[in-house]
């Protein structure tokens, strides 16, 4: 446009319209700016409100169930908070963690936020491969936990918790936890590991998983490799165990010899290419299984234990359930017996859903996603953000379970189920979905072989107070002692309690 060649009132006016277009533009590119903007703003999930940088931080570090606890009932299902430059969005309730439990490791990984693992299980295992190998890898687990081999691992369970109680008194009083935790690390290390390293157990071999473990911190997960005294002791530990399982799985390969054990189960192992799988594989793995198991099982064993002693309706249902079975077998415990041990079950079941041991399952995310609430509302989700679930706040949800905070083994009968009737993921102990836990029928064996030897032949007092939780620990379990008075019985069909 040429101004200059116009006469004055017309370039007034020219000048004004473009004015007029300048402003008018303007205008609506900020409106359609605002729109665009609440619009996406609008379908973030609500974030919680905490002092700007480090504010979400320390919400997070105070207790993630704490934070859980007071955030849910003004937030909802779905929310946001901002830890320093990461984003954690939480889903809890089966309405809208399916996506967490169902997506392909393509849309939500593990391997990112389970890193802080390939220290402790080393190099070439799990978290530190990629999704194929590793897919492989709990192919691996899955064979090695087959019914024809737990039915092998339960007579190895049975007769290690005979042998280790054999040794209490007529009568006595202990510290139930300390004497699961022993007899848990005897049957895992014993069906997982083999019986060469249970053997050792009390050698130098106990003191390296001691400091394998105890190199397991809070601040690990952040800085696993920080240069500090436990994560040395670890990497020591580590190094020593690799020695140890190198030269046990020669002396099998040369010998020949074959257990029924996991150990062997590894060793026979081959990737879909033909590749055996060495060594350093085999070691990573088992101390991944040691991990996932261990600690797990023993917190598990001892809840319910505790529940038991403080509930005596439930107790005199196991007891019962065990003569009827002894009607039936006689003194015999195998994995069908065992499998017949419903009663036992659901009060192991209602132990772990109120005290899961992993209170906290994450994933990364690599695409947006959408989700719907209960209510309605949807929400966006960008890529980047870590996203989890929570199964100790999940598993007390009112809309699911009645009086949530109560032990009631009942509300898993056939006429109450109350975990199926909200749909799946409502119950999720062991997780669920794609990654659902690969050792909970080891672990039900585990504990029913236990506290069925425990319930036939002895009888139990809670002497300490109830047992608290220890929040502090990486698998959350019970603090300080818990003290029980036994007297030794033999239960048999007819009996009263
Ligand atoms: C009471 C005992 C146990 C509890 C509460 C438990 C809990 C869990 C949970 C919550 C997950 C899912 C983690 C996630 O989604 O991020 C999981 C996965 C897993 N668990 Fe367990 N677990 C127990 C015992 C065991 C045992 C005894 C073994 C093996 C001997 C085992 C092996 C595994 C494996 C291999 C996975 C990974 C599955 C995958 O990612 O595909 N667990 N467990």
């Amino acid at each position: 446009m040429d101004f200059a060649n116009l006469p004055m009132d017309l370039k007034e006016i020219k000048l004004f319209n473009v004015g007029i277009l300048i402003v008018a533009t303007l205008v609506v590119a900020k409106i359609l700016s605002s729109l665009f903007m609440s619009g996406s703003k609008k379908n973030l999930p609500p974030v919680v409100k905490a002092w700007p940088l480090l504010g979400g931080l320390a919400r997070f570090m105070k207790g993630p169930i704490i934070m859980l606890r007071e955030e849910y009932p003004k937030l909802g299902s779905v929310f946001t908070v901002n830890l320093v430059n990461k984003k954690i969005t939480f889903f809890i309730g089966p309405e809208v963690s399916s996506h967490f439990f169902k997506a392909p490791e393509t849309d939500l990984s593990q391997q990112e936020v389970y890193q802080f693992n390939v220290p402790t299980f080393g190099p070439g295992v799990v978290f530190d491969v990629d999704y194929s190998v590793r897919q492989e890898q709990f192919r691996f687990f899955t064979e090695s936990l087959r019914v024809t081999k737990l039915k092998g691992y339960v007579e190895q369970m049975v007769s290690e918790a005979e042998d280790y109680f054999s040794k209490w008194g007529e009568s006595g009083e202990v510290d139930l936890k300390y004497e699961l935790e022993h007899l848990i690390i005897l049957t895992a290390s014993r069906c997982l590991l083999g019986q060469e390293v249970r053997d050792q157990l009390f050698d130098d071999v106990s003191a390296l998983f001691h400091d394998l473990d105890a190199g397991m911190l809070p601040i690990s997960v952040i800085f696993p490799y920080l240069p500090i005294p436990a994560h040395r002791r670890r990497d020591h530990a580590r190094k020593k165990l690799a020695q140890i399982f190198a030269r046990i799985i020669a002396s099998r390969k040369q010998t020949g010899k074959c257990e029924n054990d996991m150990l062997q189960c590894f060793i026979d192992s081959k990737y879909k290419d033909g590749r055996p799988t060495t060594e350093l594989e085999v070691t990573g793995l088992l101390i991944a299984a040691l991990f996932a198991g261990q600690h797990t099982s023993s917190i598990t064993s001892v809840w319910t234990g505790a529940y038991l002693l403080k509930n005596k309706q439930f107790l005199s249902g196991v007891v019962d359930e065990q003569k009827n079975l002894m009607k039936k077998h006689g003194g015999k415990i195998d994995h069908d017996i065992l499998s017949e041990m419903d009663t036992l079950h659901r009060c192991i079941k209602e132990a772990l859903r109120l005290h899961p041991p992993l209170i906290m399952l994450l994933r990364s995310s690599h695409t947006d996603f959408d989700v719907t609430t209960k209510e309605g509302k949807e929400y966006h989700i960008p890529k980047g953000h870590i996203v989890a679930t929570s199964p100790a706040f999940a598993n007390r949800l009112p809309h699911i379970y009645k009086n949530p905070d109560s032990y009631d083994p009942d509300r898993f009968g056939p006429d109450r189920e109350e975990d199926k009737a909200a749909g799946a993921f409502s119950y999720i102990s062991f997780g669920g979905g794609r990654h659902g836990c690969l050792g909970e029928p080891f672990a039900y064996l585990q504990i029913k072989a236990i506290w069925s030897h425990l319930l036939r032949n002895f009888e139990f007092e809670l002497v300490s107070p109830f047992p608290e939780i220890d929040w502090n620990a990486m698998v959350v379990g019970v603090k300080g002692n818990v003290m029980v008075r036994y007297k030794r019985r033999k239960l048999v069909p007819g009996d009263d309690l």
